[in-house]
Parts: C-alpha cells; structure tokens; sequence
C-alpha cells in the first residue's frame, strides 16, 4: 500500500476512536450538545479520510506526488483543529469560534486539493514519477 494511503487509515482510525469515545460520552451523561463534534470526527475523519486513502492505494502513482503529501497535510492539519475546537464552542467556549472558522477553511482548502488530485491525470503521474533526472 502507498505510504500516503497507510497514513490516512492510520489518522482515520484515530478519528474514528475520538469521534465513538464522543458519541458514547455524550450517551453516558446523556448530554448531547457535542453531536457536531462527535458526527464531523467520525464523518470528516473515519470516513474522508478512510475514502481519501483508498483512492490513494487504488492509485498509487497519484499517491506518489507531492501534491499527494501536501494535501494530507492541509487536511488532516484542518480537521484535527476543527474537532477539539468545535467540540469546546459546543461546550460553551465561545472564544473558539474564529479558531473553528478558519480550521473549517483549511480542511476545505483540503477538500478542493483532493479535487485538483482526482482531476489530475494519472498517466502524467506516472511520466513525472518514473522519468530518470536530468
Ligand atoms: C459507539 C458508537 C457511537 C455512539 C455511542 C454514538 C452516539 C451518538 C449520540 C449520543 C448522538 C446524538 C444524538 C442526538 O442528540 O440526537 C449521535 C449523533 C450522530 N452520530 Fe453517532 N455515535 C456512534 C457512532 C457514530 C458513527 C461511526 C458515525 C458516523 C460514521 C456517527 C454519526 C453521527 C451523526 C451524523 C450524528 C448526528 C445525527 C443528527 O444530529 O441527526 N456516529 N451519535
């Protein structure tokens, strides 16, 4: 499997155990005002994050790329802000509105590189991956 693809599953894991230690938190103390923390952990990290790595393992000269690397970054930098800090404004800490906003635009920024990745040629990938340096 491709480094970048073992990563994702490896994050994405992670965010699916925050999210359920969430949702079962939330169960026990029968305290719900974390459900939007609880449901983007799971549905921004298990799940994007679960699918962004599968495409990487099917494509694995895309995989390869930079761009590759650079969006894992911005991503994973984006959603692992956005939790913690959605999950206190949630809890009544107003203060982290702006850090939630701007988190929120950086794992977008995430999002559309993904798009840039998906749109981009394979065969182009692959000429850039294997072509000898000059
Ligand atoms: C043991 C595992 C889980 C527990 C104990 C749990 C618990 C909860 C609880 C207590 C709520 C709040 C319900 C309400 O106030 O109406 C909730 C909402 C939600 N959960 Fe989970 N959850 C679990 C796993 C998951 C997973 C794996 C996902 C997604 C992949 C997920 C997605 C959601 C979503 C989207 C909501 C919001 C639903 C809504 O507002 O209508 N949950 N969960």
């Amino acid at each position: 499997m491709p480094r970048i693809a073992n990563l994702y599953f490896k994050t994405a894991i992670i965010f699916l155990i925050l999210g359920i230690s969430i949702g079962l938190h939330m169960s026990i103390s029968g305290n719900h005002a974390a459900t939007g923390a609880h449901a983007h952990a799971n549905l921004l990290g298990w799940v994007t994050m679960a699918i962004f790595g599968g495409y990487h393992a099917l494509n694995p000269q895309k995989a390869a790329r930079r761009l590759a690397s650079i969006q894992y970054a911005v991503y994973t930098f984006g959603v692992a802000v956005l939790i913690p800090s959605l999950y206190l404004l949630l809890s009544g800490n107003a203060a982290m509105e702006p850090i939630v906003a701007v988190s929120s635009l950086i794992a977008f920024a995430g999002v559309l590189l993904f798009a840039v990745i998906i749109f981009s040629n394979s065969e182009a990938a692959v000429t850039t991956a294997t072509s000898p340096a000059r």
